[in-house]
C-alpha cells in the first residue's frame, strides 16, 4: 500500500474515506430548474470515478424560499429533489466516492428580485455590499420557520442516501447570527456570544432529531471574520469549541474572512498571483485547539501543498476543489505515479468569476470541466493515423496539436515566435499572471511526450504547409491588436499590447482609451502606473472593465489605486492630433451632447485583436471543404465531412482569435470540440 500521506484512509465516524482529498461545496451553476440532473451528475461522477475520497456536492443548495439562488444552487427546498440527489449520490457511491451536500441559507447575501420576489432577511437591515438588497430584519416566526427549513432540507438529503451535509456559515444566514456587525436582534437570538449562536445550535438539534445520531454532520465556517468589529480569532476558537461540544457536529470545515465584499471574498479563496494555502495553517490552529476532524479548502492547488497540509497533521481532509475544475483525474494521477501530468489550475478564477455572473463554472483550460456528457477528459484514439499540421503555438494551436497527438496523428507545429504561448505569454508578462503559462507548459510536456514536432521561427507561408502534405491544416495563427478605430489620428496611438510586450515605454500623461473591458487594457494600465505616469483609463461602457469579473477585478484595484489613475466611464475617444510634443485627446460620448479634450503624451487603445488570417485564406483554395466548419456536426460531436472542392487535398479549419478576438477558454474549446473527432 502506498505510503503517500494524501493517499491514506480516513475514519469519519462509520465512513471510511478512501484517501484524504475532497472537492469542498462548489455550486458550478449546473442545475436545470434547480436540480441536479444528468449534466451535475457526470461531472461528479468523473472526479469520483478517478478516485477522489468525498465530493461535497452543491454549494449554498438552498433551504428555504426566501434564500433564492444567486448562482443558480440547487433547490433542496422542494421534494423532488429527492429522487435527483439519490441518483446522483448512487452514481458517486458506485464509484468508491462519499457524497455530502452544503445547506445554507443565504440570509442578506441574495436579492429579493429573484425566485418569489419575498424579501431578503437577516438579524440586521444591514446591506451587504455584494449583493445591495437591504434585509428585512428577522421576526420569530422567520428563525422557527427557517430552523425547520433546515431540518426538512437535511431530512431530504439524509432519505437521498447522502453520507452527509455540511451547514454553511460564512457570509451567510448562520453566521450573520454569529457576527456583531451584522446581528442586531434583541436576546435570545441577539447579544451575547450564546445568544448569537443560539440559532445555529437550535438548527443542529431539530437536524439531529430528524436525521438520527449516525448520519454525518459538519460546518464551514470563518473562524475569523478577519474584519473590525467582526468574529475575531479568539470568537472563532470559541465556536470551534462549541460546535465540538455540542455533540452534533462530526466535523470542522475551516475557512478564514468574509465574503461581503468582492475583496473579501478573493482574500477567503485567492485567485492566481496571490499567495498559495495563506489559511491552511490558521485551520491547523483551529484542528490543534479542539482535536476534531478538520477539513480545509483554499488555494492548495498542487499536489506537494496538499500532501504536505496532511503530512504536517494541519488538517484530516484537504480541498482541491478549481484543482479538480482543472483536472478531474489528479488522485487517480498521483495513484498512478503520474503527477507531473495533472493539468494545473493557474489560478485564473474564470470558473468562479463566471458563475457570478450568471453562467456555468468553466475551467479557462479544461473545456471538457461541466462539459463531461460532449467532450472527453480522456482523449479517445482515432481510427486511423493522419497527418496535421497545426500554425500558431498560442493556446488554441496547442490545444489542437495536443488533442491531436492524443488521437495518434502525426502533428507539426509551425510557430512564428521562438517560444509557444502567445498571448497567453503577453499576459504572463504581469508577475502576478506568471502561473499563467501552465496553460502553455503543460500543453508543451504533454505534446513533447506524444512526439509533436515543433517549428519555430518560422512564418509558415501557404508552401510551408502544402509541402508537409498534410491530411488536416489547423489555422491558429491568432489576431494582432486593432487600434484603428478612431474617427483620425490612429497613427498616434500605440496598442495595450504593445505597452505590455515593453515595445513602447509609457509616457509621463497617459489616456488609455479602453473599448474592450478586458484583462489587457487593465494589465496594460499596472505596467503604466507602475511607472510613474499619470494615467486615465477611460470607458464608453457604463461599468468599468466589464469583462474582467468581480474577484479578478480585485488585484489590479489593489494594485492601480495606490497609483496615480483615475478611472473614467461611459464617454468614448474620437480622435487624436497632435501638437507639438502633445497629443490632444477629443472625448465624447455615446449618450450625445458632450465633447471635451484632453492633452496627454500618450494615447493607448485597447480594443481586441484583428485576426491573422493571410495564410487561411491563401490556403481556404486549396482545400477539400474550403475553411468551411459543418456547425450541426460540430455541435453535436461528429467528424467534419464537408468536402465542397474536390481538387482540395486537406482539410482546413481556423480556430481561436485567428477567427474573432475571445477568451483564452474559446480558444481551447475551439480546439477540443473540432479535434477530438479527427
Ligand atoms: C465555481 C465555484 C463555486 C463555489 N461555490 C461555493 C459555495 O457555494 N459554497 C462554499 O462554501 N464554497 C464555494 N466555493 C469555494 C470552494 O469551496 C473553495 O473554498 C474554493 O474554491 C477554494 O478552494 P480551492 O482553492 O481548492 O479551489 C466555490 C468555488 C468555486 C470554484
Ligand atoms: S479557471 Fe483557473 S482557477 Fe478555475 S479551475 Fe481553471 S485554472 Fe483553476
Amino acid at each position: 500500500m502506498s505510503r503517500d500521506p494524501l493517499l491514506q484512509p480516513y475514519q469519519l465516524k462509520h465512513l471510511r474515506l478512501r484517501n484524504r482529498v475532497m472537492t469542498s461545496a462548489h455550486e458550478p451553476a449546473y442545475p436545470e430548474e434547480g436540480m441536479p440532473k444528468e449534466r451535475y451528475r457526470a461531472y461528479h461522477v468523473e472526479r469520483a470515478r478517478a478516485g477522489i475520497a468525498m465530493t461535497m456536492t452543491a454549494g449554498s443548495a438552498a433551504v428555504s424560499r426566501d434564500s433564492p439562488p444567486v448562482f443558480n444552487n440547487i433547490l433542496v427546498y422542494k421534494d423532488e429533489v429527492v429522487p435527483w440527489m439519490k441518483d446522483l449520490a448512487d452514481a458517486v457511491h458506485e464509484h468508491g466516492a462519499a457524497i455530502m451536500i452544503q445547506l445554507t441559507h443565504l440570509g442578506r447575501r441574495t436579492r429579493w428580485d429573484k425566485a418569489h420576489w419575498l424579501p431578503v432577511l437577516s438579524p440586521s437591515h444591514r446591506r451587504e455590499a455584494s449583493h445591495r438588497a437591504f434585509p428585512k430584519k428577522m421576526e420569530d416566526w422567520d428563525i422557527e420557520r427557517i430552523i425547520k427549513d433546515y431540518a426538512d432540507a437535511a431530512e431530504r438529503m439524509c432519505a437521498a442516501g447522502l453520507d452527509g451535509v455540511e451547514l454553511q456559515a460564512y457570509g451567510h444566514l448562520m453566521d450573520q447570527f454569529w457576527s456583531p456587525l451584522t446581528n442586531e436582534l434583541d436576546a435570545p437570538f441577539g447579544g451575547s456570544l450564546d445568544n448569537r449562536l443560539r440559532f445555529t445550535f437550535e438548527v443542529l438539534a431539530e437536524i439531529r432529531k430528524r436525521v438520527g445520531p449516525a448520519f454525518i454532520l459538519g460546518m464551514r465556517y470563518t473562524a475569523d471574520e478577519v474584519l473590525e468589529g467582526g468574529l475575531t480569532r479568539q470568537d472563532g476558537l470559541e465556536i470551534s469549541r462549541r460546535l465540538k461540544d455540542s455533540g452534533h457536529i462530526d466535523f470542522l470545515n475551516v475557512v478564514r474572512g468574509h465574503i461581503d465584499t468582492d475583496a473579501g471574498l478573493t482574500d477567503l479563496i485567492p485567485i492566481q498571483g496571490m499567495p498559495s494555502a495563506p489559511h491552511l495553517d490558521f485551520a491547523g490552529e483551529i484542528r490543534a485547539a479542539t482535536q476534531f476532524p478538520t477539513f480545509h479548502a483554499g488555494r492548495i492547488q498542487d499536489v506537494a501543498s496538499a500532501r504536505h497540509a496532511i503530512a504536517s497533521g494541519k488538517v484530516d481532509m484537504v480541498g482541491m476543489t478549481r484543482a479538480h475544475m482543472a483536472d478531474p483525474h489528479l488522485v487517480r494521477k498521483i495513484m498512478e505515479g503520474r503527477e507531473d501530468q495533472i493539468r494545473p489550475c493557474v489560478g485564473a478564477n474564470y470558473c468562479l468569476d463566471r458563475i457570478y455572473q450568471g453562467g456555468s463554472a468553466y475551467c479557462i483550460h479544461n473545456a471538457a470541466t461541466g462539459r463531461e456528457r460532449s467532450m472527453p477528459h480522456d482523449i479517445p484514439k482515432a481510427r486511423s493515423r493522419r497527418k496535421i499540421v497545426v500554425v500558431g503555438a498560442g493556446p488554441a494551436g496547442l490545444e489542437a496539436a495536443r488533442v491531436a497527438a492524443e488521437r495518434g496523428h502525426e502533428v507539426v507545429v509551425f510557430e512564428a515566435a521562438s517560444k509557444p504561448g502567445g498571448q497567453v505569454r503577453l499576459t504572463a508578462q504581469s508577475p502576478r499572471r506568471r502561473e499563467m503559462m501552465g496553460i502553455i507548459d503543460w500543453r508543451m510536456a504533454e505534446c513533447d511526450a506524444r512526439g509533436v514536432v515543433f517549428r519555430f521561427d518560422t512564418y509558415a507561408e501557404a508552401n510551408d504547409v502544402f509541402v508537409e502534405q498534410p491530411d488536416v491544416v489547423i489555422v491558429a495563427t491568432g489576431g494582432l491588436p486593432n487600434t484603428a478605430v478612431l474617427g483620425s489620428g490612429n497613427e498616434w496611438v500605440v496598442s495595450s499590447w504593445d505597452i505590455i510586450s515593453g515595445s513602447v515605454k509609457p509616457g509621463t500623461d497617459v489616456l488609455l482609451f479602453d473599448d474592450a473591458g478586458d484583462h489587457v487594457a487593465l494589465q496594460a494600465g499596472e505596467f503604466i502606473a507602475a511607472s510613474g505616469a499619470r494615467l486615465e483609463i477611460m470607458t464608453p461602457d457604463r461599468c468599468f472593465a466589464p469583462e474582467v469579473m468581480a474577484m479578478n477585478l480585485v488585484p489590479y484595484m489593489r494594485s492601480l489605486q495606490k497609483l496615480e489613475v483615475t478611472f473614467t466611464v461611459t464617454f468614448r475617444l474620437e480622435r487624436v492630433s497632435r501638437d507639438g510634443n502633445q497629443l490632444i485627446a477629443t472625448v465624447g460620448s455615446d449618450y450625445g451632447g458632450v465633447r471635451k479634450e484632453r492633452r496627454v503624451d500618450q494615447v493607448v487603445v485597447n480594443h481586441g485583436t484583428i485576426p491573422t488570417d493571410e495564410l487561411y485564406l491563401a490556403l481556404k483554395p486549396m482545400s477539400r471543404n474550403r475553411g468551411a466548419v459543418e456547425q450541426t456536426a460540430l455541435i453535436d460531436g461528429r467528424a467534419q465531412t464537408l468536402a465542397t472542392n474536390p481538387e482540395g487535398t486537406f482539410q482546413l479549419f481556423r480556430i481561436g482569435d485567428a477567427v474573432s478576438a475571445r477568451n483564452t477558454h474559446a480558444a481551447i474549446y475551439d480546439a477540443l470540440r473540432l479535434m477530438k473527432n479527427l
